[in-house]
């Protein structure tokens, strides 16, 4: 008991920061759920909120004609048919100014403003079910899945049948160059080879590091540990010019080397930290049962460095996966990417951020799901190197 209350806060002090964290990335993922006009109009956390004119509805309507609208039978307010006529506030105002049977329309209540009557109009649309507005929405993740930019969403444009929008209105659309969905494929096609790549090289070099007897093994591997002060963003240049003359450019083999080349000495280091500490006497053993180093190397070295190759595959990942600048460079919009992509979906006025948040999300929901299937590992990635076994 007493124990509880002492940490208590250090926990109060812990949830705080947490929330510190991640209140932005549930602002975030709140508004890619609410419909754009919505997002136009108000902020994220007016969800919590009652909806828009419903308080002065309550107040100044509902005495008469009741909280659904319909309390008075020859003024009923949830028949579309009649509020059809009073959409707006001015046609609104009006209507409330004028007598009914020689007394004021509100009695003794006040008439409205034209705010107080534009919200109200918005409270009798949707009482009326002219205006079908919910709260959540998928709308935005469509839209930025297939890349729609219409005025209003790929939904309603589709079953509409507007010609003008250059999609197909079914999944062919998921292949827009425009859109996420083709984004995420071509991030896959990018971070998968790139992953897989430098850590397999890195396995041999490290293998060939730690149990393998060369010349000059050790200033080999102080020259590799040293190339990773080599700033990568010194290199784009020099290399983009290169790719352009043997016509790498654009190309996704371009980028998988560039990335196994960057990945790898780091990936070799911590590779050859991890086989090296491995008791020697496994080896030794099974050398003098006749074991050939490709033997050595694929039934003991590769088994035993399964935690060590999962945090360095998330590790990689994850850095490919959010990488901007070289796929910027060596893809651009030949082959665009999600992180390329997101950019994309804001125009130059700042019209089309409810696109932005949704696309956020989709590109953070990889990672997220890698991350919590590889978790274990990630922890003791963390602690790669520093702790033994
Ligand atoms: C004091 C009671 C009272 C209040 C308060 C009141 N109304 Fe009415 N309203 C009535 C009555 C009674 C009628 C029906 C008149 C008739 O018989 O045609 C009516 C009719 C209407 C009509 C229908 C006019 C038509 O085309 O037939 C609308 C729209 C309307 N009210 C909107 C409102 C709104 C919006 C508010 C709140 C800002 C409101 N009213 C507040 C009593 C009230």
């Amino acid at each position: 008991m007493k124990n509880r209350f002492r940490d208590l806060p250090v926990h109060v002090v812990l949830i705080g920061l947490c929330l510190i964290w991640l209140l932005p990335t549930i602002g975030l993922l709140v508004t890619s759920l609410r419909p754009v006009q919505d997002i136009n109009e108000s902020g994220w956390w007016t969800i919590f909120s009652p909806p828009k004119g419903h308080e002065e509805y309550q107040s100044l309507c509902a005495p008469c004609h009741g909280d659904d609208g319909n309390a008075i039978s020859a003024a009923d307010l949830s028949d579309p048919e009649v509020v059809q006529n009073y959409r707006r506030s001015f046609s609104l105002i009006s209507a409330l100014e004028r007598d009914i049977n020689g007394s004021p329309h509100m009695g003794d209540l006040p008439v409205p403003d034209e705010y107080q009557a534009a919200d109200i109009a918005y409270k009798l649309r949707t009482l009326s079910g002219i205006e079908k507005r919910t709260t959540f929405t998928l709308n935005n993740y469509i839209d930025a899945l297939t890349g729609y930019r219409g005025k209003s969403t790929y939904r309603e444009d589709c079953e509409a049948g507007t010609q003008s929008l250059d999609l197909y209105c079914d999944f062919r659309d998921l292949a827009n160059p425009r859109g996420m969905g083709r984004a995420f494929i071509n991030s896959l096609l990018v971070a998968i080879p790139s992953t897989f790549l430098p850590i397999l090289f890195a396995a041999f070099a490290a293998y060939a590091f730690s149990w393998m007897e060369f010349k000059g093994r050790q200033w080999l591997f102080a020259l590799l540990v040293g190339l990773q002060v080599v700033p990568l963003q010194m290199t784009l240049i020099p290399i983009s010019r290169l790719y352009a003359q043997i016509g790498l450019n654009g190309t996704f083999l371009g980028i998988w080397l560039f990335h196994t080349g960057f990945g790898l000495p780091y990936a070799i280091y911590l590779m050859r930290n991890f086989l090296g500490s491995l008791p020697h006497e496994i080896f030794e053993s099974a050398y003098l049962d006749g074991a050939s180093h490709w033997t050595a190397f694929y039934k003991l070295a590769i088994p035993l460095s399964i935690p060590a190759l999962a945090s360095l595959a998330i590790f990689q990942f994850l850095w490919i996966w959010n990488d901007l600048l070289v796929a910027l460079v060596f893809l651009g919009g030949q082959h665009p990417v999600m992180t390329y992509q997101i950019g994309n979906m804001v125009t130059s006025l700042g019209s089309g951020w409810h696109l932005l948040t949704a696309a956020a999300f989709i590109s953070m929901a990889l990672p997220l799901l890698v991350f919590f299937a590889l978790q274990r590992y990630f922890v003791r990635g963390m602690l790669a190197g520093s702790v033994k076994g």
